[in-house]
């Protein structure tokens, strides 16, 4: 099924000069992009966004690693996208991370770990409403979706 999913390139691959580098794997894998921009986070959407994590004890340095420069949203398209790019980013602690996938390929880290890759078809959503507003993420009307899939898989 086409999927949309939502990443983040982090401050750690701001800060390193990764962006070209990591949207070019996403692009070069056939993900189509359809949103992307940079923005500064807060605490009150990172507090939603790793809602999950508020009891752990990392959760306030994650907090500020995340707003110590702007990251880049990115809406990506494909087919099983949500799984695809969960799989190419990799584990999340970098020193575990296969080689081959952009954590194992890019960071030493459990928390500066380059990407952000929503987990789920419901996370997706979420988070793709939480970072774009609709008119951000654009349909590309004339795609030629069979230089990329087989005709029964799309
Ligand atoms: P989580 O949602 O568990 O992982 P993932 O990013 O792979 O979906 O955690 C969110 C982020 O929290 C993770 O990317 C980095 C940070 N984090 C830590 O700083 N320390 C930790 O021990 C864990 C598990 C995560």
């Amino acid at each position: 099924m086409l999927e949309r999913t939502l990443v983040l390139l982090k401050p750690s691959t701001v800060e390193r000069a990764l962006i070209g580098e990591i949207i070019n794997r996403f692009e070069k894998k056939g993900l189509r992009i359809a949103g992307m921009k940079m923005l500064q986070l807060d605490d009150d959407i990172l507090a939603e966004h790793y809602a999950h994590l508020k009891n752990k004890p990392f959760f306030g340095i994650l907090k500020a690693s995340m707003m110590k420069t702007p990251v880049v949203a990115m809406c990506l398209e494909g087919v099983d996208a949500i799984a695809v790019v969960r799989y190419i980013t990799g584990y999340t602690n970098g020193r575990k991370a296969d080689p081959g996938t952009i954590r194992g390929d890019y960071c030493m880290s459990n928390q500066q770990n380059i990407v952000h890759a929503s987990d789920s078809p419901e996370a997706a959503e979420a988070e793709l409403k939480r970072f774009f507003r609709p008119e951000e993420i654009f349909d590309l009307k004339d795609m030629n979706l069979s230089r990329l899939y087989a005709v029964d898989e799309i």
